[in-house]
């Protein structure tokens, strides 16, 4: 079959396809939240096509679409108030009520149901051919059964070109995923799946709502789903897709030890640049609207770049966020990640950074010592020590080729750009490192990591740091610390005190800080750890 296409859109064209589905025909056609493949609801035999092109599985009802409110009442036996009260807030608009259904219902628009679902689109587009065709139009969202919804027109075609009569181009979906979905057959009302009316803006109208537990999590075996939609796998690509919780730093964390080629990622606008592998940025991270705007069409390019695992940076489920969470988990098949979160932990010297460790060590941390990762690079043989001493000469190295660490100090302090040729050398080494350490200790009894280093703030393994720690001291007392642990003369730790970055340059980098000094008590300022 050859399927048309309708660009214009001007009262000709949406005539026409009007007609077509009139006489029993499927056209695609744009909605505010997905393009619906249309068929007229009162033909049963025309929705059974609408599956056979989908590949839809044949329990999965349809949603029917109506233009006005008189067109609800032969759809439902019954329309209670709530539903009124609903349509008057929200219709025309992304939301879906289900009702009792009346028997004009072919039994192909909701197979061995009892209940319709119904919703009155807001886009002019829709609106206006479904007033020509002059009946209701079942219509599911226009994707072949699995993957993503379509939110343009040329996605429609991607799937169902030459399946079905035709395509009605309308643009980009505004909101870009599928409409809210309550049904009022139950009492109090219960959300099946969320959209762009929000579960606070169905509450505002309606009091308490029901939440479906399917719509966070998945349905155990052999139980029947309020919804028959959901139960299936969804809206996914064709790659793995995970979706991973916490900060930006844990997802570098993951995405560097565990990434292999074809791994992409979904992230948010701006961190492009700071993820090591191809990104695509589905909006800000606070803008939830252009996260539901852009997920679809986000998630079908991945396709196209050939992925083969896609890590997601996890959204906020609020709000509109709620949808693109619950869209996210099917397309994920429910694999969620958690990343152990990692603490930097640094402060000036003598403050007592060993003994935070020790403690949060004895709390259930791992601990990644940063002395040993700096030593470990650096062993005899190395390529690490190689590299070092073609940059800085040989003799950074004594006879049996073990490094003499003054000399490579001295050389690599002496200007500036030595000191950064020297972390350009060891710092990737170090993180490298640590990452292994991590991944070869790490335990789920863990909980999380901790990376004490001192030069933390001038290493790049702060990237992976979901907080930093800094550890203070007055100065006077970290001075008699250090006295009394190196026997170090008065002038020599004064001088090793001054050396060092000030206090300020600690606190203005801290996300904690932690007081090791009376009269505070160490047990008591890591309590939230
Ligand atoms: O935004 C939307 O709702 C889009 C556009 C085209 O309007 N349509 C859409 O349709 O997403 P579809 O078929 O992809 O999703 C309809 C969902 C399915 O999960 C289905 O199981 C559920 O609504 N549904 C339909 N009728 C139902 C009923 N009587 N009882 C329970 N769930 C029903
Ligand atoms: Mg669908």
């Amino acid at each position: 079959m050859k399927t048309k296409f309708y660009e214009k859109c001007d009262e000709a064209e949406l005539l026409e396809a009007a007609q077509i589905l009139k006489k029993g025909g499927l056209v695609a056609i744009p909605t505010e939240t997905v393009y619906g493949l249309a068929a007229n609801a009162y033909n049963g035999e025309a929705v059974s096509k609408v599956y056979e092109a989908k590949g839809r599985p044949t329990d999965n009802p349809m949603i029917v679409h109506i233009s006005s409110l008189e067109e609800i009442y032969p759809l439902v036996t019954d329309f209670p108030d709530k539903a009124k009260q609903l349509a008057s807030e929200f219709w025309p608009g992304p939301l879906t009520m289900i009702l009792p259904k009346s028997d004009l219902v072919p039994r192909q628009v909701a197979p061995r149901l009892e209940t319709v679902a119904v919703r009155m689109p807001s886009h002019p587009i829709a609106r206006k051919i479904i007033e020509l065709a002059g009946v209701p139009l079942a219509a599911p969202s226009a994707n072949s059964s699995g993957s993503p919804s379509p939110t343009t027109a040329q996605h429609v075609l991607h799937d169902l070109d030459g399946k079905i009569d035709a395509v009605v181009d309308g643009g980009e979906c505004d909101v870009g995923i599928e409409s809210t979905v309550i049904t009022l057959a139950t009492d109090p009302p219960r959300l099946l799946r969320p959209g762009g009316i929000t579960v606070d803006e169905l509450a505002s109208v309606l009091g308490h709502i029901d939440v479906d537990p399917a719509v966070l999590s998945e349905l155990k075996d052999g139980v029947a789903p309020a919804s028959p939609g959901m139960k299936y796998k969804h809206y996914s690509p064709k790659a793995e897709v995970y979706i991973v919780e916490g900060s930006l730093e844990s997802f570098k964390f993951l995405i560097d030890s565990e990434s292999e080629v074809g791994d992409m990622a979904l992230c948010f606008n701006g961190e492009e640049t700071d993820i090591p592998v191809p990104c695509l940025p589905f909006g800000d991270e606070g803008d939830l609207n252009s996260q539901a705007h852009l997920l679809f069409a986000e998630l079908r390019r991945f396709d196209e770049l050939g992925a083969k695992r896609v890590f997601v940076r996890a959204p906020s489920s609020e709000g509109v966020g709620l949808g693109v969470y619950n869209r996210l988990l099917r397309a994920a098949a429910f694999k969620v990640i958690t990343p152990p979160v990692i603490y930097g932990l640094t402060g000036q010297t003598g403050a007592g950074k060993s003994t935070v460790a020790k403690m949060l060590e004895e709390k259930g941390y791992l601990v990644v010592d940063g002395d040993v990762a700096a030593r470990e690079v650096v062993r005899k043989g190395s390529p690490v020590l190689a590299e070092l001493a073609e940059a800085f000469d040989s003799d950074i190295l004594d006879e049996n080729g073990e490094l003499i660490r003054s000399a490579l100090a001295k050389k690599a302090f002496a200007t500036e750009e030595n000191r950064q040729k020297l972390n350009s050398i060891t710092h990737p080494a170090v993180t490298k490192w640590s990452i292994d350490f991590i991944k070869k200790n790490l335990t789920k009894e863990h909980k999380g990591v901790v990376i004490d280093a001192a030069a933390i703030f001038d290493s790049d393994i702060q990237r992976y740091c979901t907080k930093m720690i800094v550890v203070t001291a007055p100065e006077e007392e970290r001075l008699k610390r250090i006295l009394e642990r190196d026997g170090l003369t008065h002038e020599a730790a004064m001088l090793r005190i001054k050396a060092q970055k000030n206090e300020q340059y600690y606190i203005e980098r801290a996300d904690i800080i932690v007081r090791n000094y009376a009269p505070h008590n160490l047990a008591q300022e890591l309590k939230l750890l």
